[in-house]
């Protein structure tokens, strides 16, 4: 009995109960052989999909943004963004943590609280990224999201159509897609 007990104590310390890790098999499709050095510099975010509520109350205020991808020491990447809002340019910094398999990566939300594994499933490098994030834990953990990143800052049509194809494909729907226009300041250079 008590060796019985001293297992179970031993699993708890471990973190092995309680608290179960994300299983890997879980993880989206990336880019086969992704390579993250080309993908560094900058994007823009053209086209985003999420079913999640505040995504639907906001998106009709949302505009394009501009992203610079660096490499971050940890081998993962370093994500900073500048937007307006409110009428001021903004600029946050997102930090990806590589995983185990390349093209994935994991960030933590201060504001939600929440864990998320972000995967490049399908890029060209030189026109467009096919991106999708999913909510694993904590106040996130239903949040799902589908990101459209450009190159330029004006979008053909057969790229917004893939973009729809692709979000479709993740059971979002037309009415969770936004197309973000370009605002007159902040992002140009
Ligand atoms: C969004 O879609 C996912 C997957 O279909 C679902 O689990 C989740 O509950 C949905 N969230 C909302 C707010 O509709
Ligand atoms: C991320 O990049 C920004 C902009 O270059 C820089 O200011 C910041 O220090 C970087 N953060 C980390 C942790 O590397
Ligand atoms: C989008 O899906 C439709 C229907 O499956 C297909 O005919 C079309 O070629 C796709 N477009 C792109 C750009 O992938």
């Amino acid at each position: 009995m008590a060796a019985v007990r001293m297992l179970w104590m031993g699993l708890v310390l471990l973190g092995l109960l309680g608290f179960p890790q994300t299983p890997a098999q879980d993880l989206d499709p990336v880019q086969p052989n992704f390579q993250q050095d080309k993908f560094l510099g900058r994007w823009y975010s053209a086209g985003l999909a999420s079913n999640s509520s505040w995504f639907r109350e906001k998106k009709a205020e949302m505009s394009m943004c501009r992203t610079v991808v660096a490499p971050s020491t940890d081998g993962g990447l370093n994500l900073t963004s500048t937007f307006l809002r409110k009428k001021q340019c903004e600029t946050k910094t997102m930090l990806l943590q590589p995983m185990a398999v390349s093209g994935h990566y994991t960030y933590h939300s201060p504001h939600w609280g929440s864990k998320h594994i972000v995967s490049v499933v399908e890029t060209n490098y030189n026109e467009y990224a096919l991106l999708f994030s999913r909510g694993t834990k904590g106040r996130g953990q239903d949040f799902r999201m589908a990101t459209l990143y450009s190159r330029t800052q004006t979008v053909k049509n057969e790229l917004k159509e893939k973009f729809i194809n692709f979000s479709n494909a993740q059971g979002l729907t037309e009415e969770d897609i936004v197309f973000l226009p370009q605002p007159d300041m902040c992002i140009q250079e």
